[in-house]
């Protein structure tokens, strides 16, 4: 019995072995015969190693070799902040800084000889967005969470960034593939976004629908509506969402086909100038009497001009309620690599020229100023509200929260952590339940930690932080205070 078993053993493993060498040899005959890949060609079978290795080497970087300050879009320093953050872990280090003070362009905060006592703020800074809406929107939060549309991110990412934003008392913003059940569930505040193709906004025939907008706005938990312009990663690009995305039920929330690409225009095409863009802004403040503004990159400024002009005409009550800005750094769902490296300014060129251009308009209060772009520490919460954001929002740094490794793979349906993918295989390593605490945590150490840099600088809460309080690198290897580097505009000065 013993000697028939390995006997057994030896018979199947040389089977095993006679049909990995005849395997081997077909890849052989295919590699020496195929047309397409000349490394194959003339070394078939090894050159497969070299795609195998290329493949590969992303996570051999990212786990062996690359330091902790150096990959993109985002460096171990700040993923592990962001990950020990939403684990409401320590975020001490010891010994000192690693990070390199000198190069041009290196934030500093100014701090105060006698800072703030953290234990005796007890101030809040509420603000309200929307003052001449049916329904203006009054919050104290900071840090908020971005648009990415159900479709680009899964069901269970959906809902634990909805649970989160609940527990934490920040807002969601829906992304542009419509309001799904998963949005609402939770309960937490939801900014509606209508994207190029505004799907869950339109009627059959691919209208703006006034009915879809009221139904919308019946739900208390949507709190504003926010039309995209553009993306920080693909501006003069729609959404993209491939096929293998397009679930029948993301399908028929969107109203589209299943399994076939989402492409949503490069613009809206009811909004071809300032004067269209203030038009549908005010058709849908009016008819869901909730605050209503839009999201952009900045390229060319020169039309901010003609914006706060048309403004102006107009009457301060018709302006947007709100600009959400974001960097071309800024993450994306699936977007072509030439726009993606290429198009639009950073948010540390952009957000200066728009808060100060509303500011030359006298419209600064007005208008509520929201940034993105790679604002995933405290530091960068701060800087932004030093030049003049009102909020900050996030996307990326949400997906750390909820366990994003940086595979850079949201367009494949193949994400390892099932943030990006509908597949079930990857998606059940998603709870919910546990990554909306995460989500939760991430907000409130961000808070935490940005009003310790506020009373380090010497003022009570981080909205009363300006640019006197943030000094910049240049290249005299200095640094200058960003009250210097962009100076003080007089209020309104532009009307006189
Ligand atoms: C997976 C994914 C999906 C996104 N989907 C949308 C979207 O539907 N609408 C939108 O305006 N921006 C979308 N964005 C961009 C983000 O909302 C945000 O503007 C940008 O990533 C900058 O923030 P971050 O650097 O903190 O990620 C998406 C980003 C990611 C990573």
């Amino acid at each position: 019995m013993h000697i028939d078993t390995t006997l057994l053993i030896i018979d199947s493993l040389k089977i095993l072995f006679l049909i990995v060498i005849i395997g081997l040899f077909v890849v052989f005959l295919w590699d020496v015969f195929q047309k397409e890949h000349s490394i194959l060609r003339n070394y078939p079978l090894i050159g497969h190693f070299r795609y195998i290795l290329e493949s590969l080497g992303v996570y051999l970087r990212q786990y062996f070799y690359a330091g902790d300050r150096e990959e993109l879009p985002f460096n171990r320093e700040q993923r592990s902040w962001v990950y020990r953050a939403a684990k409401d872990a320590d975020t001490m280090i010891g010994f000192g800084s690693t990070r390199d003070l000198t190069p041009l362009g290196t934030i500093f905060f100014v701090d105060a000889p006698f800072p703030v006592l953290g234990s005796d703020i007890s101030k809040t800074t509420p603000v309200t967005v929307g003052p001449f809406c049916r329904l203006p929107f009054t919050t104290n939060t900071l840090f908020n969470i971005s648009g990415m549309s159900y479709g680009s991110i899964s069901k269970n990412a959906v809902l634990a960034l909805a649970h989160g934003a609940k527990m934490a008392g920040c807002w969601l913003n829906t992304g542009e593939g419509g309001v799904s059940p998963y949005h609402l569930e939770a309960g937490c505040d939801l900014v509606a976004q209508l994207g190029t193709a505004k799907y869950g906004f339109c009627d059959e025939k691919g209208n703006l629908s006034d009915e879809r907008l009221k139904l919308m706005a019946n739900y208390p938990q949507i709190k504003m509506f926010e039309i995209k312009l553009s993306q920080g990663a693909k501006p003069g690009k729609g959404g993209i969402l491939p096929g293998v995305k397009v679930t029948p039920e993301i399908a028929s929330i969107r109203n589209i086909a299943p399994y076939k690409d989402s492409i949503s225009p490069n613009r809206h095409t009811d909004i071809s100038n300032v004067k269209e863009l203030l038009d549908v802004v005010e058709h849908i403040r009016e008819v869901t009497g909730k605050p209503t503004g839009f999201k952009t990159v900045l390229g060319s400024y020169e039309w901010l001009d003609d914006l706060c002009l048309e403004i102006i005409k107009r009457g301060k009550e018709k302006a947007p309620d709100f600009i959400t800005l974001d960097g071309s750094e800024g993450g994306t769902g699936a977007a072509p690599l030439s726009l993606v490296d290429y198009m639009g300014l950073p948010i540390a060129e952009s957000l200066p020229v728009l808060v100060d251009t509303l500011v030359e308009y006298g419209l600064r209060e007005r208008i509520k100023v929201i940034a993105s772009g790679k604002l995933v520490m405290p530091a960068d919460v701060a800087w932004a509200l030093c030049v003049g954001a009102d909020f900050v929002v996030s996307a990326r740094g949400f997906a750390f929260a909820l366990g994003c490794i940086q595979a850079l793979r949201c367009h494949t349906n193949h994400c390892p952590t099932g943030i990006t993918s509908h597949a079930w295989r990857y998606q059940r390593g998603l709870d919910p339940t546990i990554k909306a605490v995460r989500v939760a945590n991430y907000v409130k150490n961000m808070v935490y930690e940005t009003r310790v840099i506020a009373h380090s600088c010497g003022v009570e809460v981080p909205r009363d932080l300006n640019r006197k309080h943030a000094r910049m690198v240049t290249e005299n290897g200095l640094s200058v205070s960003l009250a210097e580097l962009y100076p003080e505009r007089v209020p309104g000065i532009k009307l006189r």
